[in-house]
């Protein structure tokens, strides 16, 4: 067994920054057997199960594919196709899937769900998104700095701008500190991380030499980024009354190729965990754009499909990552 066998990952405190940079390493190392094909399968016999309250393309192939190449079984639970919280309270979920699987997958609403999952559960339980973290993402965003930079993690500049009170904003914001990066978070005041999360990051970067800066300007925030990125500015699960606010007070925060120039690196790379709306051609992104004469919100096609864009490889590492995970506490 390794050392994380029979661990949760429910947020990205749940490891140091050994434990999760040694998952990022093992990664690496699984991307470069797949590539060559060595792959040697640890999780022959497994069953996971995978329960998702909100819809999925890339968490839920990367843990499929990750559990068949790793020989194991996975069982989709999709939105509506479970008792979980309708008919069902969590505890007792926990304590059934927990007697047929050898770990369990959760993407939701709270925390506290995936928390009260891991308390009963009796096996590995993942966060595959909460909406205050994104533990499994941020591995795989790791994995492609280090991918992309020449530079240890602990000299990488790394800027985020956009709604930066949900999971990613939150997610990045303790892992950079974690990790010990000079990291920013580049947005309007009102969507700054919560208090506690940022005290949080700041203990974190005080014992990592990292550190930590919230800024609304976007000039001084990005200047000398090795790395920006940016999430969607609704999430799953909010109301979609939240638009109009949004894109009133994240307009300044769009990633535009004055933005990157900005950073004064022409290097600089540009990472995005995806879905997102470069170009308005989704019935989400319709809808939106018929209501508000926009043709791109958080990050613009130019800079979506420029060199700088790194955002195919960050999603194929969501399934290097993930699998590590899983070796990394089942094997
Ligand atoms: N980045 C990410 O989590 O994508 P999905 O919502 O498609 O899983
Ligand atoms: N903040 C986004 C991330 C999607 C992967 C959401 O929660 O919808």
């Amino acid at each position: 067994p390794t050392a994380l066998a029979g661990r949760h990952f429910l947020k990205e405190l749940d490891f140091t920054a050994e434990e999760f940079l040694g998952l990022v390493e093992l990664a690496a190392d699984l991307k470069a057997a797949k590539k060559a094909g060595t792959e040697t399968q640890y999780l022959r016999g497994r069953n996971i199960a995978l329960i998702f309250e909100k819809t999925s393309t890339r968490t839920r192939c990367a843990f499929e594919v990750a559990a068949a190449d790793q020989g194991a079984s996975t069982t989709y639970l999709d939105p509506a196709g479970s008792q979980i919280g309708h008919k069902e309270s969590v505890k007792d979920t926990a304590r059934v899937l927990g007697r047929m699987f050898d770990a369990i997958e959760y993407r939701g609403h709270g925390q506290g769900v995936v928390e009260e999952l891991a308390a009963y559960a009796g096996v590995p339980v993942y966060n595959g998104l909460t909406d205050e973290w994104h533990p499994t993402q941020m591995l795989a965003d790791v994995l492609t700095m280090t991918e992309h930079s020449d530079k240890p993690l602990n000299e990488m500049v790394f800027a985020y701008l956009g709604d930066a009170r949900y999971n990613m904003g939150n997610s990045y914001l303790v892992t950079g500190a974690l990790l010990g990066m000079d990291v920013r978070i580049v947005a309007p005041r009102v969507l700054w991380p919560d208090e506690t999360i940022v005290e949080l990051a700041q203990r974190l970067a005080a014992a990592s030499g990292g550190k930590v800066t919230l800024t609304e300007d976007v000039k001084e925030g990005v200047r000398g980024a090795d790395f920006v990125a940016t999430d969607v500015w609704v999430s799953m699960g909010e109301p979609k009354e939240v638009w109009d606010e949004r894109i009133a007070l994240l307009g300044p925060y769009a990633v535009t190729m004055d933005v990157l120039r900005a950073t004064g690196n022409t290097d600089v790379k540009f990472l995005h965990c995806l879905p997102a709306f470069h170009d308005l051609g989704t019935a989400v992104g319709r809808e939106v754009h018929e209501r508000h004469d926009l043709t791109e919100l958080e990050v613009t096609d130019e800079v979506f499909e420029s060199e700088h864009s790194v955002v195919f490889d960050e999603a194929e590492n969501r399934m290097h990552t993930i699998k590590a995970v899983l070796v990394a506490t089942l094997a």
